[in-house]
């Protein structure tokens, strides 16, 4: 039936398949619905090892698109949805508690991207792969290590998304000035959590003019942002729909970029070497074959910003460590 589809089908120009692992989950399934209402997905496969996987693949299958959807449930299914596969997005994993540290989910959250890295390497080496679970800044290189240990990897085709911090940031400024934050876009470099997590609002366009003050105190708010979140849902989990969001546009931009559109830019976290780091996240330009070019920081940015990056840049050195150390990789 699918390649009866891929053959009859006049509204896409290209099939692409794209699989959540994670899907039954707090991110997985309203990133699920959003991908599902994307119309450059025309296959959706929906992966997580719950019982009521299927379920949630059976619910979303009933919209409408014009997309193949299926659930599959639990590594043996795992080859199911992942060949052929163009584009993979990681949301599995634990989130936080209050009073967790995103690094808190390294021991549960380290052995779970490894183990779903190998199925990746395995059955669909050469998609882009996009990392959600936390924490970010160690669980990329992971990802990244298991991909060299089997010999396919390509630095332009693995990303950790830090697109909720741009989201949060263009929320929060536009909330001070009273602005729509749909035409704000400020880019956010380093990595994604705590102070690693570094907003340019200098480099904001348009530009908006805030007092030091306001600055600084829109900076915290979003650097905290999570754990606002966090304490907000008292127990009951980390960001789940503004991740989706974010995943979703995210996934949306790399999509836009493989099926041809120019000028795609979008931050998130990539293998760099750059500032004596191997990974760190900023503007990306987004292409038929994942990442085109890897932006950096702007040549200024404020004395306050290179104060931040300078803050920043030992604590991620640090978590990349942990995650290239982590030393169980596809054992
Ligand atoms: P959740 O617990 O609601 O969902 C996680 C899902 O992953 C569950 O359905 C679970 O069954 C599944 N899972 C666990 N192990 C798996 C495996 N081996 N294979 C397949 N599926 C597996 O959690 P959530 O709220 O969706 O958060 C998921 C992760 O995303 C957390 O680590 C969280 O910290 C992270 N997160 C990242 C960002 C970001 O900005 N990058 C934002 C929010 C949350
Ligand atoms: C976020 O920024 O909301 C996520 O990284 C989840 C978390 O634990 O804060």
């Amino acid at each position: 039936m699918m390649l009866l589809r891929r053959f009859f089908s006049t509204t896409h120009r290209t099939n692409v398949k794209v699989s959540v692992l994670g899907a039954a989950g707090g991110i997985g399934q309203p990133l699920a619905l959003l991908l599902k209402l994307n119309p450059l997905v025309t296959e959706l496969y929906l992966y997580d090892i719950v019982p009521h996987t299927p379920g949630v693949g059976a619910d979303i299958s009933h919209i409408d698109t014009n997309s193949y959807t299926k659930a599959a449930k639990g590594p043996e299914e795992v080859a199911e949805a992942l060949c052929g596969a163009e584009l993979v997005v990681i949301p599995a994993g634990v989130p936080r508690k209050p009073g967790m540290t995103r690094d808190d989910l390294f021991d549960t959250n380290a052995s779970i991207v490894r183990d779903l890295m190998e199925f990746v390497c395995k059955f669909c080496p050469k998609a882009v792969i996009t990392i959600v679970t936390n924490p970010v800044n160690s669980c990329l290189p992971i990802a990244a290590q298991v991909m060299k240990k089997n010999k396919v990897f390509d630095p332009n085709r693995l990303i950790g998304v830090t697109t909720l911090d741009i989201v949060r940031s263009s929320t929060f400024v536009a909330s001070i000035k009273g602005m729509d934050p749909t035409k704000l876009k400020i880019p956010v470099v380093c990595g994604h959590s705590g102070e690693t997590i570094v907003p340019l609002i200098s480099h904001c366009k348009p530009k908006v003019d805030l007092s030091k003050d306001e600055i600084v105190c829109v900076i915290k708010r979003i650097q905290n942002a999570g754990t606002e979140v966090v304490k907000a849902k008292a127990g009951a989990g980390s960001a789940t729909l503004s991740m989706a969001y974010s995943g979703a546009r995210f996934v949306g931009a790399v999509l836009r970029g493989m099926t041809g559109e120019s000028n795609v830019i979008e931050c998130s976290m990539v293998a760099h070497d750059y500032c004596g780091l191997n990974y760190f996240a900023g503007p990306l330009l987004l292409g038929k074959n994942g990442v085109e070019k890897k932006f950096g920081l702007p040549d200024e940015i404020s004395d306050f910003e290179n104060e931040l990056v300078k803050i920043a840049l030992p604590i991620l050195k640090k978590n990349i460590k942990r995650g290239e150390d982590f030393d169980n990789c596809g054992s």
